[in-house]
C-alpha cells in the first residue's frame, strides 16, 4: 500500500487566480463588447531584448554543430554565467566567489527546493501578506510557521520580533516585496541581519524584484549588509528583470561562510548541502537559456533591459499618480512594480475586485489572497501595456477622482 505525504492535505486550495479567472470569464460572457484591462497577475508583457535573442540564436546554432554541441552541463551553471552574475554583484559592491552562485530555472523552484536542506524541526517565520510559495512549501514539509504581521503600522516592512518567546530558525524576507511593493532600507536590513546572527537563524532573502530599485541608498542585495554572508541565502530571478517568465532562469547565492547545525550540534556548510542537493535532484538550466541569461549582463543587454524596466516603472508612476489624485493611500510603486492600495471606503478586497470589474472592467488582485493582513488591500501591477495602464487609470478616476 502506498502512502501520501499527508502534509499535502494541510494545504489550503489556492483559489486566488482561479477565482479571478472565473469571475473575469463570467463578466466577459455577460459583456462581450467590453474591453477588460488586466492589472492582476504578475506576468510581464515586454518581449525578450535583442541582445538575449541574438545570444540564444547563436547558442542554437552551436548546438547543431558537432564541434560546439553541448550535452549535460554543470548542475550549478556554466562558468560564463557565474562570471556575469559575479560582475553584476560587484557593481553594487558585493564580492562573491563563483562557487557561491547556483544558476536555477527561476526563483520559485529554488525558494521551494531550499527547504530540502533544512530540518523539519525548524520554526519558520513568514511575513503576512506574502508570496504564497513560502507558506505552502513549508506546510508540505510539515514545519511550524509563525506569521509576522506586515501592515500599515510598520509600513509593510516588519522588523524582527522583540518577544523572546518567538524564536524563528528560518526567516523569509522579500524586498522589494510582492505583494506590498515595500522595500527594506539598509538600517532595517541591518537589524534583520544582526537579529539572525545573534539567534543563529538563517534568512531566506527573495530579491526577485531587485532590478526595480531606483533609489541608490536602498540595498539591492542583502549582502550589501555587513554580516549577511554568515546568515543569509539570496534568491534572484531574470523573470521580471529581463522578461524570462517563460524562458526560465534565475540564480541563488549560498555563501560559503553560512552554516547551520546538525542534530549533533556540528556547524555544517549550507553551500555544500545545497551543491549536494542540486547535483542529486537537478540537471542544470539549458545551455541556450544560460547564454541568453549571460547576455542580460552585457553592457548592451543592461541598456536594453533598462528600457523595459523604465517602461514598467512609467506605468507604476501612472498608477501612483492616479492614487494621489484620488486621495487613495498606497504603498510601493516607486522602487517596485507593485502598487498596494487601501481599498476605498473600507471595502473588503474581493468586494473591491467585483466593484472595479463591474464598473470599469479593470482587473486587479485582492490583497486577502496573500494572507489575512491583506484583507482590505488590493494589488495593481505595472507590468501591463502602457496605453492600457493609462486607460485603466482614466476609468479609475471616473469612480474616485475628487
Ligand atoms: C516574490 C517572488 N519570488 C519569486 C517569484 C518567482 O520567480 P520565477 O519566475 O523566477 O520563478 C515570484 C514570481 O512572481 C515572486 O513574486
Amino acid at each position: 500500500m502506498a502512502f501520501i505525504n499527508d502534509q499535502y492535505l494541510e494545504l489550503q486550495d489556492s483559489y486566488l487566480f482561479s477565482t479571478i479567472a472565473k469571475k473575469v470569464n463570467e463578466y466577459v460572457a455577460a459583456h462581450p463588447d467590453k474591453k477588460i484591462i488586466r492589472m492582476g497577475i504578475g506576468d510581464v508583457t515586454r518581449p525578450l531584448v535583442p541582445a538575449v535573442l541574438k545570444a540564444m540564436h547563436d547558442a542554437v546554432d552551436e548546438m547543431g554543430q558537432k564541434e560546439t554541441f553541448k550535452g549535460y552541463g554543470p548542475e550549478q551553471g556554466y562558468s560564463f554565467l557565474h562570471d556575469a552574475v559575479q560582475s553584476y554583484y560587484k557593481s553594487h559592491g558585493v564580492d562573491l566567489s563563483s562557487d557561491e552562485i547556483f544558476i536555477s530555472d527561476g526563483a520559485k523552484s529554488d525558494v521551494g527546493n531550499i527547504t530540502d536542506i533544512f530540518g523539519n524541526e525548524n520554526i519558520v517565520m513568514i511575513p503576512d501578506p506574502v508570496y504564497p510559495v513560502y507558506v505552502d512549501t513549508n506546510i508540505m514539509a510539515g514545519r511550524d510557521i509563525v506569521y509576522l504581521d506586515s501592515n500599515a503600522i510598520n509600513n509593510f516592512c516588519p522588523m524582527p520580533p522583540t518577544d523572546d518567546e518567538i524564536a524563528p530558525d528560518l526567516i523569509y524576507l522579500c524586498s522589494p516585496n510582492n505583494p506590498t511593493g515595500s522595500v527594506y532600507n539598509k538600517e532595517q536590513l541591518t537589524a534583520w541581519v544582526n537579529y539572525a546572527n545573534e539567534n543563529s537563524a538563517v534568512i531566506l532573502y527573495d530579491a526577485a524584484y531587485e532590478c526595480f530599485i531606483n533609489d541608490a541608498s536602498l540595498p539591492k542585495s542583502i549582502y550589501e549588509i555587513q554580516g549577511a554572508k554568515e546568515c543569509a541565502i539570496e534568491f534572484c530571478s531574470l523573470s521580471k528583470t529581463a522578461g524570462f517568465t517563460g524562458t526560465r532562469c534565475g540564480y541563488t547565492i549560498v555563501p560559503k561562510a553560512l552554516t547551520a547545525f546538525s542534530v549533533d550540534g556540528d556547524a555544517v556548510s549550507l553551500n555544500k548541502l545545497w551543491l549536494r542537493r542540486q547535483t542529486t535532484k537537478f540537471n542544470g538550466v539549458p545551455y541556450i537559456i544560460q547564454k541568453g541569461a549571460a547576455a542580460v549582463f552585457t553592457e548592451e543587454g543592461q541598456k536594453q533591459i533598462k528600457e523595459n524596466i523604465d517602461y514598467y516603472m512609467k506605468n507604476a508612476r501612472t498608477i501612483a499618480a492616479t492614487m494621489d489624485e484620488c486621495g487613495i493611500t498606497y504603498y510601493g510603486g516607486d522602487n517596485s512594480p507593485y502598487i498596494w492600495l487601501e481599498c476605498p471606503n473600507n471595502m473588503k478586497s474581493w468586494d473591491f475586485f467585483d466593484y472595479l470589474l463591474n464598473e470599469i472592467a479593470v482587473v486587479g488582485t485582492p490583497g486577502a489572497g496573500f494572507g489575512s493582513n491583506g484583507e482590505g488591500y488590493f494589488r495593481l501591477t505595472a507590468f501591463g501595456d502602457a496605453d492600457n495602464t493609462v486607460e485603466a487609470m482614466e476609468r479609475f478616476k471616473t469612480l474616485y477622482k475628487k
